[in-house]
């Protein structure tokens, strides 16, 4: 049978040449450090969900009908009566929170280790771009079903664009097609999400890796190894502190999937609504322009940005303060790279006020989250009672929304006016072979 496959792979390789030494170059010869630790499993993970995102949306899109009138009820066909559609839907709706948690982990290993600084800037600008892509395509998956939720949220995040002086209301009608989410809103919805922005994000992804590869990856020690020793045995010009991707981590990377697909298929057998935080009571509801939610509110991912929205008044007579501010929070991490110039890239050997910071940055993204998911509308009273819910929670809010962008105004100010004490970082990573 070995046989069989070597002969198979020599035919391909005599007609296109150029195949061994692109594998080689990306695979067994591209040398990664040998101290990843448990945050470099995120990447290949976020991999592995796009990859069931697509096929699941494939088997989905056979029975789905993307019109205001069959929408619904083609959901409802795919979960009774399609054989495993129920599966089917459960995997991407499962999916698409895990893609958030899986990148979102991902993100925040790359601030933790400096991964974002010299030469992996590009990497970064890259990883952000697929970041704004995927929000994109979230937002108009969730239409798809025209469940109550599908239609508010269209709603109330199409009509953010109003807020923008001269040209929002017209703009809104541009985006919806129609004066409120109608067919033409979801027929467009329907063919970004299913072919444009998938074939935005791969394409994305394939140039971030590309990026990543020119310049070798980062590693928890923030060491390049590049720069360090060569090997003395049988990879006399790699880096001594390098480990061949293939065989090393594609099996390192391949228990991180077993570990993963266990705690995906929990949820998509045993909670696939996930108490409502995967997929919301509202949205079992027929779309129906006459009724309201009680509370209209974002998937959980897009929370802590959407809380930004709201926590912004409407100054001087426009509400674009807030949409600006969410704006802002995104561009903040886009412009990572050029706010912290430290030049200690892992936060092992950073000083302690990064270290705080980043804590409290990791306390406001999770506040601001509980803010916008109505977390804090619920405790408020249950903690302390009779109080004035609207303004304790605007006054957590600000504060969470303080610190979201002081964590940037601080890192530009401790790494470019030189206050940062650091540690001395070691020539070479710290594992123990
Ligand atoms: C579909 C989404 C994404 C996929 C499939 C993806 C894939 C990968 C893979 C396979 C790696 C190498 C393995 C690893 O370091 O874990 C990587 C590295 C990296 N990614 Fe992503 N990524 C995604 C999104 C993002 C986002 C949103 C960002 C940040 C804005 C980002 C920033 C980085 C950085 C900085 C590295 C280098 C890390 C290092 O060497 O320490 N990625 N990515």
């Amino acid at each position: 049978m070995a046989n069989v496959f070597t002969r198979m792979g020599d035919w391909v390789i005599e007609r296109s040449p150029g195949m061994l030494p692109m594998y080689r170059k990306h695979m067994t010869e591209y040398y990664a450090p040998k101290n990843f630790n448990l945050w470099y499993y995120f990447g290949s993970l976020a991999m592995l969900v796009l990859v069931n995102q697509i096929v699941t949306g494939i088997f989905l899109t056979m029975n789905y009908n993307p019109s205001a009138a069959g929408a619904f009820d083609s959901v409802e066909y795919i979960m009774r009566d399609v054989e495993w559609g129920w599966l089917i839907r459960y995997m991407h709706s499962t999916g698409a929170s895990l893609f958030f948690v899986v990148v979102f982990l991902h993100m925040f290993r790359g601030m933790m280790y400096g991964s974002f600084k010299k030469p992996r800037e590009l990497v970064w600008l890259l990883g952000m771009l697929i970041y704004l892509a995927l929000m994109a395509e979230a937002f108009m998956g969730y239409v798809l079903p025209w469940g109550n939720m599908s239609f508010w949220g269209a709603k109330v995040i199409i009509s953010l664009f109003g807020t923008i002086p001269v040209i929002g209301s017209t703009l809104v009608q541009w985006i919806m097609g129609d004066y409120l989410p109608a067919d033409a809103t979801l027929n467009r919805f329907f063919a970004l999400h299913v072919i444009a922005l998938p074939l935005v994000l791969l394409l994305l992804v394939v140039l971030h890796l590309a990026a990543l590869h020119e310049v070798g990856s980062n590693n928890p020690d923030g060491v390049e190894i590049k720069k360090g020793p060569k090997g003395n045995r049988w990879d006399a010009l790699k880096p001594a502190d390098g480990i061949p991707f293939h065989p090393y981590y594609t099996v390192k990377d391949l228990f991180g999937v077993g570990v993963f697909l266990m705690v995906a298929a929990f949820i998509i057998f045993f909670a696939p609504m996930l108490g409502g935080w995967f997929l919301e009571h509202d949205n079992f509801i027929r779309a129906n322009n006459l009724v309201t939610p009680a509370l209209i509110k974002p998937v959980w991912y897009f929370t802590p940005f959407y809380a930004i929205v709201r926590m912004f008044p409407a100054m001087l007579g426009t509400a674009v303060w807030g949409v600006l501010a969410m704006f802002g929070s995104l561009a903040v991490l886009v412009a990572l790279p050029w706010l912290d110039v430290g030049t200690v890239k892992s936060i092992r050997y950073r000083g302690t006020g990064y270290k705080v910071a980043t804590g409290l940055f990791v306390l406001a993204f999770f506040g601001l989250g509980a803010v916008g998911t109505d977390l804090t509308a619920e405790l408020i009273p249950k903690l302390f009672g009779h109080v004035d819910v609207t303004f304790w929670e605007n006054l957590f809010g600000r504060s969470m929304t303080a610190i979201y962008f002081g964590y940037f105004v601080f890192l530009w100010l401790y790494t470019h006016l030189g206050w940062e004490k650091t540690k001395p970082v070691p020539e070479r990573v710290t594992t123990h072979d």
